[in-house]
């Protein structure tokens, strides 16, 4: 089945070895749990002296005492419970674990997707699955799969018990459940798929929307449109809602089914072996037979239909993490140094097949340790330009070399040279130590390097004014420094990397004339000792620039300084 190749395909060895070692252990429990239940009918059998309508069973308690007989059956109990308990502790262990596991990968193979996936991609539907959908894999795969198998064995040896007991019996109730089992999954097979196919899109859109309300609070709240927004999510809410309704439905419907199959089946007997003419008592006999078996049956009948209609639900989710678990390759040439120049060859640029071209076969040469001015008006691709010098985006036709090495074989070495300060600088909601030295354990950061940046940044004195100094919470997204200070927090982290280049785009445009020039100061100062690109609109933070280049209908021209 599609299924347990999708599972097999996303375990690693040790997981697919423990998940054996579990099913191996679940057929244990199994057998143990059957055995508790086989010694208790001889036990009552024998101590209520109705041993002889257990004929085909041997006589366990022969000669004992009912005391020793209870001490006995305790003893075993409390083997058996033992045993179970720690199969539990096994079985639970490595689903959770496998989830834990699956939720990093899948966190690690977002981070490793290029960035361009991430400006075509809603961030919603990639935190739904790394931080929920996940379970689906274990809820609506790896467990129902255990399940049919377990059950399916169960059935089958109930099946040729009956077999061997009362043929006759065998055929009706295995030949009903058979029937009616595969006509309501089959009935409900693509229907169920389509409604999990449906939650994951509702599940996103639900996520989507509350992320964007409440990161809009201040828009929404200006604007007076509270009522709006909710509406919005309401309709996602409200489709989850129903989805949830049908899929519970469905899950707990095997039950009720099984059980009007098996009466009208009966119902129907009944009524032939009436016409036929049989003896009353010779139907009730068998009906006695039938029942015992439907009820040993109608369970695992049950279980195993659930999990068909589980696993069909949770497949669209299932089939879209398999895809989602695979890593991008990234590529990572240790050592690369940066000793010559960053050259662009014929290179254009478009976001999409289907959206103009940004820059139109373009060539320059920036070479080490120059600093290069980049202008141009809005929307021109100013970001595009020095995006793709980050190897952040890929050019559509054309090549980027550093020391002419093409620029995708470097990827990931290229960036540990790079300080960009982009043009959105995002503060996480931690202190400002730590977002200056970004991503840095905490015995790894040099206070007195994060002062002297911050120094550099023209920003010492506000973190000085601060509660905690460099140990201030800045708070979601910067939410609780000025936008000024949040460019020169950007600053202070680009600048703490010593980069060999530092882009910044537009990173002066909040602040004053003086705060920049006193950052523009710290920029002369490193003139000539690393390359610099500054993107800006304004003269005044590009004056001093050895170069300067515009950037218009998607070409560079030099512009005199
Ligand atoms: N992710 C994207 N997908 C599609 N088009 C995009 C994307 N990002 C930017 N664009 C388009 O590319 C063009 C160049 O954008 P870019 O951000 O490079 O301009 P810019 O020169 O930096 O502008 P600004 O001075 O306003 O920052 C714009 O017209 C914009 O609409
Ligand atoms: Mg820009």
């Amino acid at each position: 089945m599609k299924i347990t190749r999708l599972i097999w395909n996303i375990l690693n060895d040790g997981e697919r070895k423990q998940l054996s070692l579990l099913f191996f252990l679940m057929l244990i429990g199994m057998g143990l749990e059957m055995l508790g239940i086989g010694l208790m009918v001889p036990f009552l059998a024998s101590f209520s002296g109705s041993r002889a309508s257990l004929s085909i069973l041997p006589d366990f308690f022969e000669g004992i005492t009912i005391v020793h007989a209870v001490l006995m059956i305790a003893g075993i109990y409390l083997f058996k419970n033992t045993i179970l308990a720690c199969i539990l502790w096994f079985q639970n262990g490595f689903l959770s674990s496998l989830k834990a596991r699956m939720s990093q990968q899948l966190f690690a193979a977002y981070l490793s997707k290029p960035f361009a996936f991430h400006l075509d991609n809603n961030s919603a539907p990639l935190i739904r699955n790394a931080f929920s959908e996940v379970g689906t894999i274990v809820g609506a795969g790896v467990q129902p799969v255990l399940y049919l198998i377990a059950e399916g064995l169960v059935v089958v040896g109930i099946l040729s018990v009956l077999l061997w007991v009362n043929p006759m019996a065998m055929l009706i109730a295995g030949g009903v459940v058979l029937i009616m089992g595969v006509f309501a999954y089959v009935g409900t097979r693509k229907y169920l798929y389509n409604l999990g196919a449906e939650k994951a899109l509702n599940e996103g859109n639900r996520l989507s929307h509350l992320q964007e309300g409440i990161a809009a609070v201040m828009e929404i709240k200006l604007f007076g449109k509270e009522r709006e927004f909710i509406r919005r999510y309401a309709r996602w809410d409200n489709a989850s809602a129903r989805v949830m309704k049908i899929n519970a439905t469905a899950q707990n419907a095997p039950r009720i089914w099984f059980e009007v199959v098996f009466i009208v089946a009966f119902a129907i007997l009944v009524l032939c072996w009436d016409a036929q003419g049989k003896h009353h008592a010779e139907i009730v006999s068998t009906l006695i037979l039938l029942t015992a078996a439907a009820f040993r049956l109608l369970p695992s009948a049950t279980r195993i239909l659930s999990a068909l209609n589980n696993i069909q639900y949770g497949l669209p989710m299932i089939e879209l993490l398999n895809e989602d678990l695979k890593p991008e390759n990234q590529h990572a040439r240790e050592g690369l140094s940066f000793e010559n120049n960053i050259i662009f060859k014929n290179v254009s640029f478009r976001y999409s097949r289907d959206s103009p071209m940004i820059l139109n076969a373009v060539s320059v040469e920036i070479k080490k340790n120059e600093t290069v001015g980049v202008m141009g008006i809005s929307g021109q691709g100013k970001s595009t330009l020095v995006n793709i010098m980050a190897g952040l985006l890929s050019p559509t036709s054309g090549e980027v070399h550093i020391d002419s090495k093409p620029i995708k074989d470097l990827e990931v070495s290229w960036y540990s040279h790079i300080g960009y300060v982009p043009q959105q600088v995002y503060l996480l909601d931690d202190t400002i130590k730590r977002n200056v030295a970004f991503g840095l354990p905490d015995q790894d950061i040099d206070e007195s390097r994060v002062w002297a940046v911050l120094k550099k940044s023209g920003i010492e004195t506000d973190v000085k004014g601060m509660p905690d100094g460099i140990e201030t919470e800045v708070g979601e997204r910067g939410a609780r420094v000025s936008g000024g200070q949040k460019q020169r927090l950007g600053i202070a982290r680009a600048l703490y990397r010593e980069p060999a280049l530092l882009i910044l785009d537009e990173s002066t445009s909040s602040l004053d004339v003086k705060t920049e020039s006193g950052i523009l100061e710290t920029l002369s100062g490193l003139k000539g000792q690393i390359t610099m690109v500054i993107v800006s609109h304004r003269q005044s933070a590009i004056k001093d620039c050895d170069r300067i280049i515009k950037v218009s209908g998607g070409s560079l021209e030099p512009l005199l300084v």
